[in-house]
């Protein structure tokens, strides 16, 4: 039996600071800006804030290059005005969750200054240095997950350092213990300020193979993907034990993992009330359109099959262990109405059976900010106009490997981080009304239909729709059923239907949504009561037989 738990019935919001609202116009989203926005978020219904890095950083990845762990940076505020959102946000019983992120810090923090200071500096072994091969070229073929060496060459030393992420995000040393106990100070000092938990980043990457061996080319490239070699190694087990036992467990809070690449025989270990984290982020389900080689621009198909399978068959596991987090976008994914639906179809329609079909499955729900409102990718016209590292290097290397400009940014268009993090759009003037100067990055062209302003006035809105979805599961008869309820697959080989039941203590709810733009009809084997929450009016029942209209979806009392 689960031990019921305070973050239980909630709802999780991502807010991205610097896109979410400026409340010191200087383009900029910050602090204030959410205690400002704080009011929406309580009447949308949400019990937990997810705060994107707020750190002292130099943001070459937007705040996950951290400088200070101790430091809020200037562009966002300061500690007092970090205090003063857990105080109001506490207040309307909103708990913020921070992001933590240990693998690496920036290479502007003082440990890695230090670090590359001198061979003999007691820092040195906070990260990973290593010599040069006898030609002087990098110790191995690794390839950083922003592109390139994950080796850069300090010339100072004459040794290279590695880098998982960009070469200003160098990885910490994690077999140091010295390391480990600074971090887990530091994330206790931020949990004594009353957090309800972390996010933890990059979290899997911590323990490298050791012996720094290359990898296996099996396309002939000079560099092979890091993950071989970083990712999920053998013997990280004791340090997430370690760091669970140092921190997360002596406080009530809630922490959830990026997690890329665990086996689901593994979720148990990581995941649960015996795991190292409460909850854990799975990509199968959103990263079905990249190909292997991880190339934007390499097309890559899917199917309603595939998409179902990566959810369900780790439902399966929750059904004995506890919660999966369930989520379709954050900050380093396009727009799910984008992903998922065809352009043509992109509406209201849409966008709340996506909603539907997510909120409902066995876990702790996500929204990412702009997801309740509809929130579309952004087509900027030019690669100048795009922050994100990882877009510029993806641009970069298409263009290498032969693409026109014109290929190159459409797959940018198709799979930047930036289609996330353009402004939140909340109303129709100048700049969606997040900022009255030019913003860090372009407002998406049709913020003047799509923002917040027309969602609160329009009872029928995607926005009021997830409300709707959020109250059913925290305060409706079927809220037992939508927390605690067994996942039961149901159509699962369906080509066109998304569908499932949850059940609990005999009481059961069936969702059923049409993934597609065509009227279709399903023939059901169960007797269902009344609906509970639908995305068009009346649905239409006779016999056992429905019929459901494009992107139709409801949920029904089953009998
Ligand atoms: C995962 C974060 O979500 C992403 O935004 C960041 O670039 C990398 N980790 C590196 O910290």
């Amino acid at each position: 039996m689960l031990k019921k738990r305070w973050w239980d019935k909630s709802v999780i919001y991502q807010v991205y600071p610097k896109s979410f609202y400026d409340s010191n116009n200087d383009g900029i989203g910050d602090i204030k800006g959410i205690v400002d926005k704080l009011d929406y978020l309580k009447d949308l219904g949400i019990g937990i804030i997810w705060l994107s890095p707020v750190y002292k950083s130099p943001m070459d990845d937007n705040g996950y290059d951290i400088m200070d762990y101790y430091d809020i940076d200037k562009q966002f505020g300061s500690m007092e005005d970090m205090g003063n959102l857990i105080k109001e946000g506490n207040k309307r019983n909103i708990k913020i969750m921070m992001d933590l992120v240990i693998n690496h810090t920036s290479d502007e923090h003082n440990w890695f200054i230090e670090s590359r200071s001198s061979k003999s500096n007691p820092k040195r072994d906070f990260y990973i240095w290593k010599d040069p091969k006898p030609d002087g070229s990098a110790p191995n073929n690794w390839k950083s997950i922003f592109g390139g060496f994950a080796w850069e060459y300090d010339d100072n030393t004459k040794q290279y350092y590695l880098h998982v992420f960009s070469k200003k995000q160098p990885d910490l040393n994690w077999e140091n213990e010295e390391v480990r106990m600074k971090l887990y100070d530091m994330v206790n000092y931020w949990l004594d300020k009353g957090l309800g938990g972390f996010r933890v980043d990059a979290i899997t990457y911590i323990k490298k193979d050791n012996t720094f061996k290359n990898l296996e080319s099996t396309n002939n490239e000079e560099l092979v993907n890091i993950n071989g070699g970083s990712l999920n190694q053998k013997g990280i087990e004791d340090f997430l034990s370690e760091l669970k036992k140092n921190t997360f467990s002596k406080y009530d809070i809630v922490t959830v993992a990026e997690a890329p690449g665990i086996p689901r025989e593994k979720l148990k270990d990581y995941s649960g009330a015996n795991g190292f984290f409460d909850l854990l982020f799975e990509f199968e389900h959103s990263d079905l359109d990249v190909a292997e080689d991880g190339k934007w621009y390499t097309p890559k198909k899917w199917t309603l099959q595939e998409f179902k399978d990566a959810l369900f068959k780790s439902q399966e596991v929750y059904n004995d262990l506890g919660f999966g987090a369930l989520f379709l976008e954050n900050h380093d994914q396009p727009r799910s109405l984008n992903k998922f639906i065809k352009e043509s179809d992109i509406g209201q329609a849409s966008a709340k059976m996506l909603a539907t079909i997510y909120f409902l499955l066995k876990g702790i729900p996500f929204i990412y900010q702009g997801e309740e409102i509809g929130m579309t990718n952004v087509k900027y016209e030019s690669i100048e106009d795009y922050n994100d590292i990882s877009s510029i290097d993806q641009y970069n290397s298409a263009i290498n490997d032969g693409l026109s400009k014109e290929e190159a940014l459409e797959a940018v268009h198709r799979r930047s981080r930036d289609n996330g993090r353009s402004p939140m759009q909340w109303d129709d003037s100048k700049n969606s009304g997040f900022t009255e100067v030019e913003p860090w990055l372009k407002v998406n062209n049709n913020y003047e239909e799509i923002n917040v302003k027309n969602n609160l006035e329009s009872e029928d809105s995607i926005l009021n729709y997830y409300k709707n979805l959020i109250d059913l599961r925290r305060n409706s008869d079927y809220s037992d059923v939508i927390v605690y309820g067994k996942y039961i697959e149901f159509m699962e080989d369906d080509k066109n239907i998304f569908a499932y039941i949850r059940e609990y203590e005999n009481k059961k709810l069936l969702v059923l949504a049409n993934f597609y733009g065509e009227n279709i009809k399903v023939k059901l084997n169960c007797n269902v009561d009344k609906v509970l929450i639908s995305n068009y009016d009346l649905t239409s029942i006779s016999n056992d037989e429905v019929y459901l209209r494009p992107y139709e979806a409801v949920v029904f009392g089953v009998l």
